[in-house]
């Protein structure tokens, strides 16, 4: 498998390139910074230096070309504000849709996030703070744009919302469904996640998948093929 990562020097896409290059799994690694190309490279993946504000579609479509699925793991990150949340956490992740089908990639895993419901329907909930409610509307934004693309066969797409990110060892043991309970989740578990979903996308049709993820009792490749089976058996 040839997985192109996007924000390939993020905690999770650095945890998830490993898992995939120690397996022999190709990546190729996008990182916006050139000072990461050696980290990345390290990791086993192809670094390709390209700003997800600034490059093209096109530009991108070059550095995706050959592979067979995308992840997105970018993300503006913690300190950056309402503005950044809309031109990475939402535009990236749909510069990296656009890119994805001009270079005849299928499928897309995006790393959303737990909570997006709260903002649906232009919701501000009074207990999150601005910026907050920003990063969930660029999610949320994200995430209806690629459905609506799945929805017209143009990619296929699983959505994986994650709960609050920890450093955390790996547990190996995670509760992933369509709706779960508010929580946690090493980071480590959120790549081991990725992993085993992409394996899932490249042999079941998952037209639209969207998983919330937490720690939970569950081991990960159980999880993953639960629902897998689930989904084969619903589309025939
Ligand atoms: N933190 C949480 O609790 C939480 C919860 C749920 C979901 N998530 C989501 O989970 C995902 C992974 O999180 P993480 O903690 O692993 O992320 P992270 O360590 O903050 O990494 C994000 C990566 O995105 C890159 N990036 C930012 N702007 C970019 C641009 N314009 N072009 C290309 N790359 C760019 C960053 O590069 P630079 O180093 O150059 O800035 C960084 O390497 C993110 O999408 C995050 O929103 C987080």
């Amino acid at each position: 498998m040839h997985v192109a990562i996007a924000g390939a020097h993020g905690k999770v896409a650095r945890l998830l390139t490993r898992l995939l290059t120690e397996r022999g799994d190709e990546v190729t690694g996008l990182v916006r910074d050139p000072a990461h190309v050696a980290d990345v490279g390290g990791d086993g993946a192809r670094a390709v230096v390209l700003d997800l504000e600034s490059a093209d579609a096109v530009e991108v479509a070059g550095a995706l070309r050959g592979a067979d699925a995308v992840v997105f793991a970018a993300g503006a990150g913690p300190g950056s504000g309402a503005a950044r949340k809309d031109t990475v956490d939402r535009a990236a992740a749909v510069l990296l849709a656009d890119a994805a089908e001009a270079a005849g990639v299928r499928d897309y895993l995006l790393i959303s996030s737990y909570g997006v419901d709260a903002v649906r329907d232009g919701a501000a909930p009074p207990e999150l703070d601005e910026v907050f409610v920003a990063y969930l509307r660029a999610k949320l934004a994200a995430e209806q744009e690629l459905l609506a693309r799945a929805a017209a066969g143009r990619l296929h797409v699983t959505v994986l919302r994650p709960g609050g990110l920890t450093d955390e060892a790996p547990a190996g043991r995670v509760h992933l469904d369509a709706s779960v309970e508010r929580g946690s989740v090493p980071r480590a578990d959120v790549a081991a996640v990725c992993r085993e979903l992409l394996d899932v996308a490249a042999t079941v049709p998952l037209g639209g998948r969207v998983l919330e993820l937490v720690g939970g009792a569950e081991p990960v490749e159980l999880a993953v093929a639960r629902l897998a089976a689930h989904d084969g058996g619903a589309t025939g």
